[in-house]
């Protein structure tokens, strides 16, 4: 008996200590979530380039402003999931908070480049059971480019009227200081599955 119950105690607290939530996604759902995170990535990488390139940085800062979230709605319109970008150090505070699940996720991929791995292969997956049903959650790093710098860069990388502009628009901004390589945000997934 008395192993038994000891098996028992284990058990118990193991549940206990690590409630049975989490379960991995499954190999469809991840697929859609990687496509659809790769999609709003591209589209908007390809917007910021013509833009810069047509306008310069401070042209460019509505790229940023009215097309994130116009693609990211669209993407969500489409799949029936919420996409959206969250970063640790947001600019835009209204939009880019991230919740709990996407705080955990952001710092271990802070900590993961910081160990040496490159960040645009960081991502992750898991089906979490919420009030209102089982939802997929996923998040994949947005690396910072060198393309990235002239708006979230060090004070030297971005040019003053540049800095000006997201002054008056960000009065909270703190998405500024970054390397080319580090973790600036990721794209968040979330999915009802049933
Ligand atoms: C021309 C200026 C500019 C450039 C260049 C730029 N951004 Fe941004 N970025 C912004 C602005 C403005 C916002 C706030 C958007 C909003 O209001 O939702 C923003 C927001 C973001 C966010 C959402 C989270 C947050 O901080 O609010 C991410 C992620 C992001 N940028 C990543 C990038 C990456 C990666 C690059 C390079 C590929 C890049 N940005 C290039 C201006 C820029």
């Amino acid at each position: 008996m008395r192993p038994r119950f000891a098996a028992l105690l284990l058990a118990m607290t193991i549940s206990v200590a690590r409630p049975a939530l989490a379960a991995p996604a499954a190999d469809t759902d991840l697929a859609e979530a990687r496509a659809l995170s790769q999609e709003l990535v591209q589209k908007l990488g390809a917007a910021l380039k013509a833009q810069l390139a047509a306008g310069g940085p401070e042209s460019a800062v509505g790229v940023c402003r009215d097309l994130a979230p116009a693609i990211a709605g669209e993407l969500s319109r489409r799949s029936g999931a919420r996409v959206a970008r969250v970063s640790l150090k947001m600019r835009n505070p209204l939009l880019g908070t991230p919740d709990a699940w996407e705080q955990a996720a952001l710092a271990d991929f802070d900590a993961a480049v910081a160990g040496g791995q490159p960040a645009d292969k960081l991502e992750r997956a898991e089906v979490v059971d919420e009030p209102a049903g089982r939802t997929l959650r996923y998040v994949k790093a947005i690396p910072a480019a060198p393309l990235c710098m002239s708006c979230h860069g060090g004070a030297d990388a971005i040019p003053a009227p540049v800095a000006a502009k997201i002054a008056a628009e960000y009065p909270h901004d703190r998405a500024v200081g970054y390397a080319p390589g580090q973790v600036r945000g990721a794209v968040t997934i979330r999915k009802r599955l049933d």
